[in-house]
């Protein structure tokens, strides 16, 4: 399975703050954002990751990461001229999928907890399209689902006024190769974007659609908003500073998938050694 991140967009509701740095190379706590989304793909166990931004941005995200080998992993970097719509990543990202099947995480999206690893796995094993929803309290920002009584899925709408359950579609998604064909027949909605949304009720329309629900127990997190960083920013140093444990770590995680050995994990510690993330590295390379 492939994976993609798409990192462009405009960050609007972060200006200032985005007018020349793109949102996800912004920090959350003590790493650029786009390290929590790599992180789950990479949790996962998939390898090969395609990140799509945009014109002015690319050739930074490629500074920052690189093409994988130091991670143990291959990146390719794709841009979006403008942002059309999250199914555009599946268009873009064609050539990057093949004949494979594919994850798209959005860029500003953060997930830690117990569940995610095996709730991924069980994704990936799912034929057609597998989508999850997450509880909110408040869902008219968001794709919602909606369910029959028996918990079968019968819609997914995009920020409805008057949402059908408290369930939003976070952004990570897996399909098999189908996706491509499906979302190049997308036509723009109201807005002018190519929906994900549309790609997932096509799937639906075709009995493939599986949602897996998330409990309470997972952390789902927005960095859309400065609230919503400064959120995540506390959310993330308070778990780390109880446990001693990183969040999102992609160094570690490489590490504890075997995609680098202990020796380049203390190579990569040693690179940033003047910080606790590289200390941090380091400890874990020792067994401390
Ligand atoms: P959004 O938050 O919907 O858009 P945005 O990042 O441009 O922010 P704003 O609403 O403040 O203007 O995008 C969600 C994620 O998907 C984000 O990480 C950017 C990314 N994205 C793209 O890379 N390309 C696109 O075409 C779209 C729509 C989003």
């Amino acid at each position: 399975m492939k994976g993609i991140i798409l990192a462009g967009g405009k960050g609007t509701r972060l200006y200032p703050m985005t007018k020349v740095v793109s949102k996800q190379l912004l920090p959350i706590y003590d790493k650029p954002l786009i390290y929590y989304p790599l992180s789950v793909l990479l949790l996962a166990g998939i390898k090969e990751v395609l990140i799509i931004s945009s014109p002015d941005a690319i050739d930074k995200y490629h500074e920052l990461l690189g093409d994988g080998a130091r991670l143990g992993v291959r990146f390719e970097y794709k841009v979006q001229d403008t942002p059309r719509g999250l199914a555009d990543a599946f268009i873009l990202g064609e050539e990057f999928i093949g004949n494979d099947s594919v994850c798209l995480i959005l860029g500003d999206n953060v997930f830690y907890g117990q569940d995610l690893t095996r709730a991924m796995k069980r994704a990936m094993t799912n034929d057609g399209a597998t989508i999850f929803g997450y509880p909110v309290k408040d869902a008219r920002a968001f794709g919602v689902v909606e369910f029959d009584k028996d918990m079968n899925v019968v819609s997914i709408e995009e920020k409805p006024e008057n949402p059908k359950s408290n369930y939003a579609v976070p952004g990570l998604y897996f399909y098999d190769n189908d996706v491509v064909e499906i979302a190049k027949n997308v036509k723009p909605s109201k807005r002018g974007e190519i929906e994900i949304t549309a790609v997932n009720n096509e799937y639906l329309r075709r009995g493939k659609l599986k949602v897996q629900l998330f409990g309470r127990g997972m952390a789902w997190l927005d960095t859309g908003t400065p609230e919503g960083m400064l959120k995540a920013s506390e959310y993330v140093e308070a778990v780390q500073s109880r446990q001693g444990f990183y969040v999102s770590c992609i160094e570690e995680i490489a590490w504890r998938r075997g995609f680098i050995t202990t020796e380049q994990l203390i190579k990569l510690g040693e690179e940033l050694k003047m910080t606790e993330y590289g200390e941090y590295l380091i400890s874990l390379a020792k067994g401390e």
